[in-house]
């Protein structure tokens, strides 16, 4: 057990749906538990800025709903630098914060890593990120959303598509990892993927593009994931249509449209899970973990071996049945 009397919450790195849903669960989770709460705005920016909140429960009233986050987020390159963390605690000491929830993705993870080992203020982390990208959680909050707001579009373009017998190339978030684009290509029906997990050479979908004209389909759809190694769907496109000019071809980029929007209701009964339980180990002593969905469980896995291991694995009978499927 650790005797914490005040809790820091705070959101950092890219938003995701569900934060805000995360946020209430563990405000409340402490508040219960007779605990006082502090929000802290733009996440390692805020500590290093004094800029906190005293909350109580009807701070996060009607929010499990929005997208975004209350607590606002950035990226903080100070927080880096020993000089920032040490501003950082001594703002959180200040203010009487002894005990801390993260909610974030591995650049949050890697500044909690680092600056509670410095510190003698304990901290508990929530997989927050569209990519689903972190080790120790089959899911990270917001990642279905933003996958069904993936599926959504590509239903659109392919009415469009399919009125224009067009070929449109469509690309969607992830930084380096494909699962966006995997399932919601297989989901949206696409005739294509290109993944960073997997190379494929312009030459190989071009082979898959013949197939899909050969079978006189009135659209296609090629999804490409950001970060895989072709450089993007412009430029996809562009040697695609060099070589195959019959094609009219399209380019959407989705951008950051897939980090907005109202949660699912997987990613607010995740987000409540998580941040309930992310409370409840910080009090029970825990330091240094994060809290992840294993199967249906809720369990902890030391942020060192959740920041040193790849989530998502790519699944060849995936791919295959994607293959299949497409024909
Ligand atoms: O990590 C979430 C994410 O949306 C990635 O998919 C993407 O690569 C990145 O953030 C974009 O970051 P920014 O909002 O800083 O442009």
């Amino acid at each position: 057990m650790q005797d914490i009397t005040k809790v820091g919450i705070f959101t950092s790195g890219g938003d995701a749906p569900g934060m805000n849903a995360c946020i209430r669960a563990a405000v409340r989770t402490a508040l219960y538990a007779g605990k006082a709460v502090t929000g802290i705005y733009h996440g390692y920016q805020g500590m290093i800025d004094g800029n906190f909140w005293e909350m109580n429960s009807r701070s996060v009233s009607n929010i499990i709903q929005l997208g975004g986050t209350i607590l606002k987020t950035a990226r903080c390159d100070a927080f880096r630098t020993k000089e920032g963390r040490q501003l950082a605690y001594d703002n959180l000491k200040a203010a009487g914060i002894d005990g801390l929830i993260a909610i974030g993705g591995d650049g949050t993870f890697t500044g909690a890593e680092v600056f509670s080992r410095e510190h003698d203020i304990p901290v508990v982390c929530v997989p927050g990120t569209i990519d689903n990208d972190l080790y120790g959680s089959d899911f990270t909050l917001g990642y279905d959303t933003a996958t069904n707001t993936v599926i959504e579009a590509i239903d659109k373009i392919r009415d469009t598509a399919a009125s224009h017998d067009r070929l449109f190339f469509v690309e969607v978030m992830g930084r380096d990892s494909g699962c966006i684009a995997l399932n919601a290509g297989i989901a949206g029906g696409a005739e294509a993927i290109l993944l960073p997990e997997k190379n494929t050479a312009i030459e190989e979908l071009c082979k898959m593009l013949e197939g899909a004209a050969k079978g006189n389909k009135s659209s296609t759809i090629v999804i490409v994931a950001e970060g895989e190694a072709n450089g993007g769907a412009y430029h996809v496109a562009k040697e695609v249509k060099a070589r195959f000019n019959f094609y009219d071809t399209k380019v959407t980029i989705l951008g950051h449209l897939q980090r907005g929007g109202s949660p699912s209701s997987f990613d607010r009964v995740l987000a409540s899970r998580l941040g309930f339980a992310a409370v409840r180990h910080l009090f029970a002593g825990a330091n240094r973990v994060m809290v992840g969905l294993w199967g249906n469980e809720i369990r902890t896995t030391p942020l060192e071996e959740a920041l040193g291991n790849k989530a998502f694995k790519l699944s060849e009978d995936m791919l295959e049945m994607m293959d299949v499927l497409s024909i």
